[in-house]
């Protein structure tokens, strides 16, 4: 630990130095240092406050915030390097102004603690981070909606099981993806005004005997409102586990998609084929294409899951107030944030450069019964109570199977022979075409009814612009 910071924090209660080792093992300056600017801004819009409240002199104000100033520019031009010898970068930052501009710059922690100072800067750091993650979200959106347009019409199986169920369509079933997304960017929202809260004024835990206004300084930060409680302020971290959890269901969602993508370029499926861009070979295998961007989001979501994991059970049975334990929270939360924005960034390019055989898809609903409902359907529109429908339809199917038929390819007397409602409008109703068509009520997967669906997404693409 360096010594001049030792002098400016605690020194004085101290007889002996910090052993070396304990150091390294106290430090978070190593990775907390990405959160400079987030310190800065705090410190300058709190030592703002402590002149307009009297409690410092405008002149003291000007030294500290054109010392700050000057070490945010450093820091940003790399002329100031991080002594790693500091605990973290809220003391690294204020020895350094002390160093600048002399013992004004120790007027800065009046009526502050790193208490409250930490769970500031957090804060303001995740409300840039979420905003940033939110915006690629909508860029996924926006590439799976682009997409969704030209294959209104291209046919493929819908599974349930892994086992082909129903035709859908493959703008249908990228939908399905839209919405979780949707869904994500909106958890955000919600935390989003959860970690806009300033914690500022919390002192160490138990307030500040200054006179000072919290609420200037959340609008000089333009945070919405304040902790309503000094202990809560410095010591829950729910704001952390909750972006993460939302993180987490992100991640869920681009897991699934990218094996749903892993799966149709499979050579069993052949449904898409990626851009040699985005695929990788084998050293050995000369024929192979390899999925490896889509394989490592899958792999990194389980990483994002530990961080989420990993946060909950530090806090879990922590004693009000801070712990030091609490300076765990940011490994995971900064490794977290950078995982899911490295692979939003990346998804959606996969997906634009993405071709898809639509023969292979329709050949795909074609087989496997995937009209075997549409049979069933076609009886109970005629009267029949919907359980003996399905009664009636497996046992076509299972004499198709026995005589290595289609469905479709049934003469009239076959049908006739499970049930004289059948008709000629048999046929119609069976095509696979036909059948997602008539799939018409909103959510179902009739293209004129995907079509309004991503109408409707436009809209919310508007009213959700960042
Ligand atoms: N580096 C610390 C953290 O990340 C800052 C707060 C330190 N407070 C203290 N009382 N030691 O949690």
């Amino acid at each position: 630990m360096a010594k001049e910071e030792i002098a400016l924090l605690w020194g004085s209660r101290f007889s002996k130095e910090l052993n070396e080792d304990v150091n390294d093992f106290n430090s978070s300056l190593p990775f907390d240092k990405i959160l400079y600017k987030y310190d800065i801004k705090g410190s300058v819009a709190h030592a703002t406050m402590l002149c307009h409240q009297g409690i410092i002199s405008e002149n003291e104000k000007d030294e500290i915030i054109g010392g700050l100033s000057e070490i945010l520019a450093e820091i940003e031009s790399g002329k100031l390097q991080f002594d790693y010898n500091f605990e973290d970068i809220h003391s690294f930052i204020e020895a350094n102004l002390v160093k600048k501009i002399g013992a004004t710059g120790k007027k800065v922690h009046t009526s502050r603690s790193r208490n409250d100072q930490v769970a500031l800067d957090i804060r303001l750091y995740l409300k840039d981070e979420i905003k940033e993650i939110q915006k690629l979200i909508l860029n996924l959106i926006k590439t799976l909606m682009d997409f969704s347009n030209n294959h209104l019409e291209t046919i493929m199986p819908g599974y349930t099981h892994l086992q082909r169920a129903q035709a859908v369509t493959l703008a249908h079933y990228l939908g399905a993806y839209i919405e979780m997304f949707k869904r994500d960017k909106e958890r955000l929202d919600d935390t989003y005004k959860r970690v806009n809260v300033l914690p500022l004024g919390a002192g160490a835990l138990a307030g500040s005997p200054y006179n000072i206004k919290r609420n200037l300084v959340a609008e000089y930060l333009g945070v919405d409102s304040i902790c309503l409680n000094s202990m809560d302020a410095v010591s829950d971290r729910d704001f952390i586990i909750e972006t993460l959890s939302d993180l987490a269901m992100v991640m869920t969602h681009l897991s699934r998609i990218s094996e749903e993508i892993i799966m149709w370029s499979s050579f069993e499926f052949k449904f898409v084929e990626l851009d040699d861009s985005y695929s990788t070979g084998s050293s050995i295998m000369p024929q192979k294409k390899n999925p490896d961007i889509l394989e490592l989001i899958r792999g990194k979501t389980g990483r994002v899951y530990g961080s989420l994991t990993s946060i909950l059970t530090t806090m879990k049975s922590l004693p009000l107030a801070y712990n030091k334990d609490m300076q765990e929270d940011k490994e995971p939360l900064f490794d977290g944030i950078k995982t899911v924005k490295n692979c939003l960034k990346i998804l959606p390019d996969v997906i634009k450069t993405m071709k898809v055989n639509k023969e292979k898809m329709l050949q795909a609903a074609k087989e496997g019964f995937l009209n075997a409902t549409d049979v069933a359907d076609y009886l109970t529109k005629k009267g029949l109570p919907f359980r003996d429908s399905h009664n009636i339809a497996g046992k076509l199917v299972s004499y198709c199977i026995n005589s290595k038929k289609t469905l479709d390819e049934l003469s009239m007397d076959e049908f006739k022979k499970e049930s004289s409602l059948f008709d000629d409008d048999i046929y119609s109703a069976i095509d696979i075409k036909n059948s997602v068509i008539s799939k018409k009520e909103i959510g179902g997967p009739n293209p004129e009814t995907v079509k309004h669906v991503l109408e409707l997404n436009k809209i919310w693409l508007s009213d959700n612009e960042i």
